[in-house]
Protein backbone atom coordinates (compact mmCIF):
# COMPACT_ATOMS: atom_id res chain seq x y z
CA UNK A 1 0.00 0.00 0.00
CA UNK A 2 1.39 3.20 -1.02
CA UNK A 3 1.95 5.80 1.79
CA UNK A 4 -0.61 8.76 2.18
CA UNK A 5 -3.62 6.56 0.50
CA UNK A 6 -6.44 5.46 2.86
CA UNK A 7 -9.15 2.94 1.99
CA UNK A 8 -12.77 2.28 2.97
CA UNK A 9 -15.86 0.67 2.10
CA UNK A 10 -17.27 2.79 -0.58
CA UNK A 11 -20.76 4.71 -0.09
CA UNK A 12 -23.40 4.67 -2.81
CA UNK A 13 -22.80 8.31 -3.08
CA UNK A 14 -19.22 7.35 -4.14
CA UNK A 15 -21.25 6.55 -7.55
CA UNK A 16 -20.85 10.31 -9.11
CA UNK A 17 -17.28 10.57 -8.22
CA UNK A 18 -16.01 7.30 -9.46
CA UNK A 19 -18.22 7.64 -12.81
CA UNK A 20 -16.81 11.06 -13.54
CA UNK A 21 -13.08 9.50 -13.47
CA UNK A 22 -13.53 6.44 -15.67
CA UNK A 23 -13.59 7.64 -19.24
CA UNK A 24 -10.30 9.60 -18.01
CA UNK A 25 -8.46 6.52 -15.60
CA UNK A 26 -9.51 4.58 -18.95
CA UNK A 27 -8.46 6.50 -22.04
CA UNK A 28 -11.69 5.76 -23.75
CA UNK A 29 -15.41 5.46 -23.36
CA UNK A 30 -16.03 3.32 -20.52
CA UNK A 31 -18.56 4.94 -18.10
CA UNK A 32 -21.55 3.33 -19.69
CA UNK A 33 -20.44 -0.26 -17.95
CA UNK A 34 -20.76 1.18 -14.96
CA UNK A 35 -24.35 2.30 -13.61
CA UNK A 36 -25.96 3.53 -10.09
CA UNK A 37 -26.89 0.50 -9.00
CA UNK A 38 -23.08 -1.29 -8.76
CA UNK A 39 -23.03 1.91 -5.98
CA UNK A 40 -26.02 1.31 -4.49
CA UNK A 41 -26.61 -1.97 -3.81
CA UNK A 42 -22.70 -3.31 -3.99
CA UNK A 43 -21.22 -0.64 -2.05
CA UNK A 44 -20.47 -2.46 1.09
CA UNK A 45 -18.30 -5.51 -0.51
CA UNK A 46 -16.79 -2.09 -2.62
CA UNK A 47 -13.76 -0.13 -1.67
CA UNK A 48 -12.32 3.38 -2.10
CA UNK A 49 -8.87 4.54 -1.99
CA UNK A 50 -8.18 8.17 -1.53
CA UNK A 51 -5.01 10.38 -1.08
CA UNK A 52 -5.62 13.43 0.68
CA UNK A 53 -9.30 13.70 -0.13
CA UNK A 54 -8.81 12.95 -3.68
CA UNK A 55 -10.29 9.45 -5.33
CA UNK A 56 -7.21 7.18 -6.12
CA UNK A 57 -8.65 3.87 -7.09
CA UNK A 58 -12.06 1.95 -6.27
CA UNK A 59 -13.17 -1.52 -6.69
CA UNK A 60 -16.61 -2.27 -7.48
CA UNK A 61 -17.41 -6.20 -6.70
CA UNK A 62 -19.81 -7.93 -5.10
CA UNK A 63 -20.80 -11.45 -3.59
CA UNK A 64 -22.80 -13.44 -5.95
CA UNK A 65 -26.81 -13.63 -4.72
CA UNK A 66 -26.88 -16.83 -6.80
CA UNK A 67 -23.58 -18.56 -6.65
CA UNK A 68 -22.57 -18.99 -2.64
CA UNK A 69 -19.48 -20.37 -3.90
CA UNK A 70 -18.68 -16.94 -5.70
CA UNK A 71 -17.62 -13.20 -5.63
CA UNK A 72 -17.75 -10.99 -8.55
CA UNK A 73 -15.41 -7.79 -9.48
CA UNK A 74 -17.34 -5.99 -12.05
CA UNK A 75 -14.93 -2.62 -11.97
CA UNK A 76 -11.77 -1.30 -11.58
CA UNK A 77 -9.66 2.05 -11.35
CA UNK A 78 -6.37 3.49 -10.19
CA UNK A 79 -5.71 6.88 -10.64
CA UNK A 80 -2.89 7.25 -13.56
CA UNK A 81 -0.79 9.31 -10.94
CA UNK A 82 -0.90 5.68 -8.41
CA UNK A 83 -0.65 3.22 -10.79
CA UNK A 84 2.49 0.50 -10.41
CA UNK A 85 2.53 1.26 -6.94
CA UNK A 86 0.64 -1.96 -5.70
CA UNK A 87 -2.95 -0.09 -5.23
CA UNK A 88 -4.64 -2.01 -7.30
CA UNK A 89 -3.18 -5.44 -5.89
CA UNK A 90 -3.93 -4.20 -1.93
CA UNK A 91 -7.26 -3.41 -3.27
CA UNK A 92 -7.92 -6.81 -4.89
CA UNK A 93 -6.25 -8.50 -1.71
CA UNK A 94 -8.74 -6.53 0.64
CA UNK A 95 -11.55 -7.51 -1.79
CA UNK A 96 -10.29 -11.32 -1.43
CA UNK A 97 -10.72 -11.51 2.06
CA UNK A 98 -14.02 -9.78 2.42
CA UNK A 99 -14.89 -12.98 -0.32
CA UNK A 100 -13.23 -15.52 2.05
CA UNK A 101 -14.27 -14.40 5.18
CA UNK A 102 -18.27 -14.61 3.16
CA UNK A 103 -17.44 -18.25 2.29
CA UNK A 104 -16.15 -17.59 -1.26
CA UNK A 105 -13.85 -19.72 -2.89
CA UNK A 106 -14.09 -18.41 -6.50
CA UNK A 107 -13.75 -14.94 -7.61
CA UNK A 108 -14.42 -13.68 -11.43
CA UNK A 109 -14.07 -10.87 -13.66
CA UNK A 110 -14.00 -10.24 -17.35
CA UNK A 111 -12.91 -7.26 -19.22
CA UNK A 112 -12.19 -6.21 -23.07
CA UNK A 113 -9.47 -8.43 -24.98
CA UNK A 114 -8.21 -4.99 -26.17
CA UNK A 115 -7.28 -4.84 -22.26
CA UNK A 116 -4.11 -5.78 -22.12
CA UNK A 117 -3.37 -3.93 -18.66
CA UNK A 118 -6.07 -5.34 -17.39
CA UNK A 119 -5.27 -8.90 -18.20
CA UNK A 120 -1.85 -8.30 -17.63
CA UNK A 121 -3.10 -7.23 -14.07
CA UNK A 122 -5.53 -9.97 -13.35
CA UNK A 123 -2.72 -12.71 -14.60
CA UNK A 124 -0.41 -10.98 -11.89
CA UNK A 125 -3.07 -11.42 -9.30
CA UNK A 126 -3.55 -15.26 -9.91
CA UNK A 127 -6.54 -15.11 -12.09
CA UNK A 128 -6.52 -17.27 -15.12
CA UNK A 129 -7.66 -15.71 -18.58
CA UNK A 130 -9.58 -17.02 -21.41
CA UNK A 131 -9.14 -16.44 -24.72
CA UNK A 132 -11.55 -13.85 -26.31
CA UNK A 133 -14.85 -15.04 -26.18
CA UNK A 134 -17.24 -13.77 -29.47
CA UNK A 135 -20.14 -11.67 -28.42
CA UNK A 136 -19.54 -12.94 -25.12
CA UNK A 137 -21.56 -9.63 -23.63
CA UNK A 138 -23.97 -9.20 -26.54
CA UNK A 139 -23.34 -8.41 -30.19
CA UNK A 140 -19.87 -7.32 -31.30
CA UNK A 141 -18.91 -7.43 -27.13
CA UNK A 142 -15.88 -9.51 -27.21
CA UNK A 143 -15.00 -10.30 -23.72
CA UNK A 144 -11.97 -12.52 -21.84
CA UNK A 145 -12.94 -13.69 -18.61
CA UNK A 146 -10.84 -14.02 -15.48
CA UNK A 147 -11.74 -16.76 -13.20
CA UNK A 148 -9.03 -17.17 -9.43
CA UNK A 149 -10.18 -19.76 -6.82
CA UNK A 150 -9.25 -18.77 -3.23
CA UNK A 151 -8.40 -21.18 -0.44
CA UNK A 152 -11.27 -21.40 2.72
CA UNK A 153 -10.72 -19.07 5.44
CA UNK A 154 -8.54 -20.59 8.07
CA UNK A 155 -10.95 -21.17 11.31
CA UNK A 156 -9.94 -19.27 14.28
CA UNK A 157 -7.32 -20.80 16.68
CA UNK A 158 -8.38 -21.09 20.44
CA UNK A 159 -6.35 -18.90 21.73
CA UNK A 160 -3.66 -20.90 23.82
CA UNK A 161 -2.63 -20.01 27.34
CA UNK A 162 1.26 -19.31 27.89
CA UNK A 163 2.76 -21.43 30.92
C1 LIG B 1 -5.46 -2.33 -14.17
C2 LIG B 1 -5.15 -1.35 -13.03
C3 LIG B 1 -6.35 -1.29 -12.07
C4 LIG B 1 -3.91 -1.88 -12.28
O1 LIG B 1 -3.73 -1.07 -11.10
P1 LIG B 1 -2.26 -0.80 -10.48
O2 LIG B 1 -2.47 -0.21 -9.13
O3 LIG B 1 -1.43 -0.05 -11.45
O4 LIG B 1 -1.69 -2.28 -10.32
P2 LIG B 1 -0.52 -2.76 -9.31
O5 LIG B 1 0.49 -1.66 -9.15
O6 LIG B 1 -1.14 -3.28 -8.07
O7 LIG B 1 0.13 -3.91 -10.18
C5 LIG B 1 0.09 -5.28 -9.78
C6 LIG B 1 0.73 -6.10 -10.87
O8 LIG B 1 -0.10 -6.10 -12.05
C7 LIG B 1 0.72 -6.12 -13.23
N1 LIG B 1 0.53 -4.87 -13.97
C8 LIG B 1 -0.16 -3.77 -13.57
N2 LIG B 1 -0.14 -2.83 -14.55
C9 LIG B 1 0.58 -3.34 -15.57
C10 LIG B 1 0.97 -2.85 -16.85
N3 LIG B 1 0.62 -1.61 -17.28
N4 LIG B 1 1.72 -3.65 -17.67
C11 LIG B 1 2.08 -4.88 -17.25
N5 LIG B 1 1.75 -5.42 -16.03
C12 LIG B 1 1.01 -4.65 -15.21
C13 LIG B 1 2.17 -6.21 -12.74
O9 LIG B 1 2.51 -7.59 -12.63
C14 LIG B 1 2.07 -5.57 -11.37
O10 LIG B 1 3.08 -5.97 -10.47
P3 LIG B 1 4.54 -5.20 -10.52
O11 LIG B 1 4.25 -3.72 -10.57
O12 LIG B 1 5.17 -5.65 -9.23
O13 LIG B 1 5.22 -5.69 -11.76
C15 LIG B 1 -4.80 0.08 -13.59
O14 LIG B 1 -3.82 -0.04 -14.60
C16 LIG B 1 -6.00 0.82 -14.19
O15 LIG B 1 -6.75 1.47 -13.47
N6 LIG B 1 -6.18 0.74 -15.52
C17 LIG B 1 -7.29 1.47 -16.20
C18 LIG B 1 -8.63 0.89 -15.84
C19 LIG B 1 -8.76 -0.60 -16.19
O16 LIG B 1 -8.39 -1.02 -17.27
N7 LIG B 1 -9.27 -1.41 -15.22
C20 LIG B 1 -9.37 -2.86 -15.34
C21 LIG B 1 -10.56 -3.30 -16.09
S1 LIG B 1 -12.06 -3.29 -15.12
Amino acid sequence: MPDGIEVRSARPDDFDRIVGVVDDWWGRPASRDLTRLFLSHFFATSLVAEADGDLAGFVIGFLSPSEPDEAYIHFTGVAPRWRRTGLGRDLYERFFTTARAHGRTTVRAITSPRNTTSIRFHESMGFTSSEPIRDYDGPTLDRVTFVRHLDPAQPRQPGRSTP
